[in-house]
């Protein structure tokens, strides 16, 4: 399953439209991000600019011009030139002609004549669409571009809006095509089977990067990377949100938790199991699993078409407020601790995020000053957990240093909740009884 060309034109097809005539939209990939002096990091490409363009190279920057109607528009494409000598050196490289003949682009320039090409770009236009304030580099190039159009405009018009593409392009990539659930379905089925390998893989004495290793190994085999940096917390190393240190040794009677999953063709997935490492839970690690797990099911049942963005979590809240009373962990009413939000101390994140191209991905999460709701396409975590610091003397000690989340994938349908990373067990026996096999 790959997208293709007429996957990204009917992208940009769109994006033409809404932007109206006589309009000029630009956007820019990432830059290479260096890692250690000349030593840099495997280069992905922005989300927004390869989902409209499918262009995974560096150094690339996409122009949309409209004309009167809105819906005629030029696609020009500025990359970098064929170099014999530097793709012996550094690889392929598409090119002008591959940009024009691959990448179905109107229009294909060496990067080098941006500065020059844009400023004729620029003239007879009135709306200019681009990502505004997210790169300062970027910012001051379009200042000094409209500055030298404004110079040499000779009596043309020149932009004189600016607009934010992202509030287009979001939205664009916050509703999914079956195509896309598609991708995420398959980024999710690895994910899974990678959990589904740490589980059989742990044993106590083991070191939390040597399973995070067996989580790559999965991502590796299918060509896939991962989506994040993993979080392979053991014991109490679970109760630290973004632990990604990954060094210490898995103890035998700890819980793991483990928050891992690999992109595929730039669509990610994200997944958080926790077990024990023996392949037992204890009585406490059961007693507050079980909370989490009911609330997450619940929390899951929310996601319906019409239902607010936060409905789900505020199911899983009552529900892991009522098991915290239940356990004896918080007293009090259990409206007092919802309303003063005292649950806190045990639950402190969100119950999800859009889920995309990026993690944590784009897409308003309000209107007009209001949640949002659910519409067909969106595509959501659902991540609720319960982490009792292990210096946290308002709780019994046998409780202390338990951290535990369980998060899938759920993609709104006219069916209701499509969960796309059920192919990982969550049930206390399923765990049980994988573990116990292998
Ligand atoms: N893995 C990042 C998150 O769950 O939000
Ligand atoms: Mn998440
Ligand atoms: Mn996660």
């Amino acid at each position: 399953m790959k997208l293709t060309q007429a996957d990204f034109q009917e992208r940009r097809d769109r994006l033409a439209k809404q932007m109206g005539p006589y309009s000029i939209a630009m956007i820019a990939t990432s830059p290479v991000a260096m890692r250690n002096r000349d030593a840099d990091y495997k280069f992905r490409a922005d989300s927004s600019f390869f989902y409209l363009t499918g262009f995974a190279e560096p150094e690339a920057v996409a122009v949309i011009e409209t004309e009167d109607s809105g819906t005629e528009y030029t696609y020009s494409l500025f990359c970098r030139e064929r170099n014999r000598e530097m793709e012996i050196w550094n690889g392929y490289r598409v090119g002008i002609d591959g940009a024009i003949q691959d990448y179905a682009a109107d229009q294909a320039y060496a990067i080098e004549q941006l500065d020059k090409e844009i400023i004729t770009k620029l003239l007879n236009k009135e709306k200019l669409y681009f990502r505004v304030g997210q790169r300062p580099d970027l910012d001051s190039k379009v200042t000094m571009w409209l500055k030298q159009a404004l110079d040499q405009n000779q009596g043309q018009a020149i932009p004189t809006q600016i607009q934010q593409l992202d509030i287009i392009v979001d939205e664009m990539r916050l509703h999914k095509s079956t195509k896309e659930i598609e991708l995420m379905q398959i980024a999710s089925n690895i994910s899974a089977e990678a959990h589904t390998r740490a589980m059989q893989k742990v044993r106590p004495g083991m070191m939390e990067y040597a399973l995070e290793a067996e989580l790559n190994y999965i991502f590796g085999q299918n060509g896939c990377v991962p989506s994040y940096n993993s979080i392979v917390g053991g014991g109490e190393n679970a109760c630290i949100l973004h632990y990604v240190e990954n060094d210490q040794m898995l103890k035998d009677g700890d819980l793991v938790l483990i928050d891992a999953a690999c992109e595929y063709q730039c669509y990610a997935s994200d997944i958080t199991r926790t077990f024990p490492i023996n392949g037992q839970f204890s009585p406490e690690q059961k007693a507050l699993y079980q909370i989490i797990l009911d609330a997450q099911i619940a929390a899951i049942d929310a996601i319906q078409i019409g239902n607010s963005y936060k409905a789900p979590h505020h199911v899983a809240v009552r529900i892991l407020v009522q098991g915290l009373l239940d356990l004896g962990l918080m007293s009090g009413n259990i409206e007092d601790i919802i309303e003063t939000e005292a649950y806190r101390q045990f639950y402190m994140h969100g119950t999800g995020h859009w889920l995309g191209m990026d993690v944590h991905d784009v897409g308003s999460y309000k209107m007009d000053g209001d949640w949002r709701t659910y519409e067909v396409g969106m595509v959501v975590t659902v991540e609720p957990g319960l982490y009792i610091a292990p210096d946290d003397e308002t709780v019994e000690a046998k409780w202390r240093g338990i951290g535990i989340r369980i998060e899938d994938d759920v993609v709104v349908t006219s069916n209701g909740p499509l969960v796309l990373t059920k192919n990982v067990v969550k049930s206390i026996a399923d765990i049980e009884a994988l573990m116990a096999q292998s």
